[in-house]
């Protein structure tokens, strides 16, 4: 991404540059979907694509605020009634009204923003623009928030803002991600652990669909809404104990199964199945058992497309090309309804698998999947100018 094309509009738009600059990236998820808003454990790591913003206080109580993508501008005080009418706005405004709900005391700033997160792909661009600001904000104003609230202020912004009922993993890997390490976060508590990721003599790459489906976030709420209301016959009949789906196990969900719609059990034996998913996968990376990790990732892609049904015929389908050309392991990333799959492919297979996709996916959807290497890079930050 071009810096010096920020500064230079922030410039055009709000004068003379003298802002600070920050930044915070979008992220993959090795495995562990759907399973945040579940009290489960995820496996995300930050990417080197992100949003960059200049930002500088300007003394009012206003943000004035321009998108250097979309070449669009908006301005909005931080009072609840001045909801922006632009989309993009809102996240900006959210993170700011999250804040002031928290006590904090934002003052008004000047803003110009760009990224190079794809937006859709299911690489988070949404939790990349609200952490760059819940950081930014609380580090300019010294705010004194730690980043486990900054991740809450991100989540909370899609929440109310943005009418999508997330869980934590995005706004979290945002935030905390390290360069060369994946993070295992248990959603529950809150404790996470760095696993230094180089997996010798493969690649993790995305495969980009470009597919963006327009009801993806109401699907997505439906989910959520199927897995707490398993939550609940299960609690409600014998297991008061049961906090979340994380707590349920197989033979606690089959006998409420008559009790339950049918799509509610097929969504919550798909978490189920998940959760213990994501800690098979965290034994196999501390053994570098690298085979077990891939079977793992296949069988997330099919409780995704089977029982979770958030995939779509383009991801399926660059997910049996990937079986076809012995991918070692490969799925839908993030919350599906189109995106990217991710793929831990053998170096040696990695060129034909590559020329495969592309051609077969052209021919039968009319465009090439767009394809991203994935290098896991540092979380939050301000950029020295
Ligand atoms: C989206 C949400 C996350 C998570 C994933 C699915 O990215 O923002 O909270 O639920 O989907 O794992």
């Amino acid at each position: 991404m071009d810096i010096d094309i920020i500064k230079k509009q922030f410039r055009d738009k709000f004068g003379d540059f003298g802002g600070e600059l920050y930044t915070s990236p979008g992220r993959v998820n090795l495995i562990g979907e759907h399973t945040d808003y579940n009290g489960g454990f995820v496996f995300p790591g930050a990417i080197d694509k992100g949003m960059v913003a200049v930002i500088r206080k300007n003394g009012t109580g206003k943000v004035r605020a321009w998108s250097v993508d979309l070449q669009d501008y908006a301005e909005f005080t931080m009072e609840e009634s001045d909801l922006p009418k632009a989309s993009w706005a809102r996240y900006i405004f959210g993170v700011c009204r999250e804040i002031i709900k928290r006590g904090g005391n934002p003052g008004g700033f000047d803003t110009a923003f760009a990224g190079d997160v794809p937006m859709g792909a299911g690489m988070s661009s949404s939790a990349a623009l609200e952490s760059t600001y819940a950081f930014a904000l609380n580090d300019m104003f010294f705010l004194g928030i730690d980043k486990f609230e900054l991740a809450r202020i991100g989540q909370a912004t899609e929440h109310n803002y943005v009418g999508v009922k997330c869980g934590i993993m995005d706004q979290f890997a945002s935030l905390f991600g390290k360069e060369g390490n994946l993070i295992r976060l248990d959603t529950r508590s809150m404790e996470y652990k760095y696993f230094p990721f180089h997996p010798q003599g493969y690649k993790l790459v995305l495969f980009d669909t470009a597919v963006k489906h327009e009801l993806a976030s109401s699907a997505y709420n439906k989910r959520r809404e199927s897995c707490e209301n398993a939550t609940r016959i299960v609690r409600e009949n014998g297991h008061p104990e049961v906090e979340f789906l994380r707590d349920v196990s197989m033979d606690m969900l089959y006998a409420v199964k008559e009790k339950l719609p049918a799509e509610d059990f097929k969504r919550a034996g798909y978490v189920i199945g998940e959760t213990t998913r994501v800690l098979a996968v965290s034994d196999a990376l501390e053994r570098d058992d690298y085979e077990t990790v891939g079977h793992m990732m296949y069988r997330t892609h099919y409780g995704m497309r089977d029982l979770y049904e958030v995939s779509c015929p383009e991801l399926d389908f660059l997910n049996d090309i990937a079986k076809e050309c012995g991918v070692t392991g490969s799925r839908v990333m993030g919350g599906g309804f189109g995106g990217c799959t991710i793929n831990l492919v053998k170096e040696h297979l990695y060129g034909g698998f590559l020329i495969k996709a592309k051609e077969q996916f052209a021919r039968r959807f009319g465009h090439k999947p767009k394809v991203y290497d994935v290098v896991i890079s540092d979380g939050a930050r301000r950029i020295s100018q």
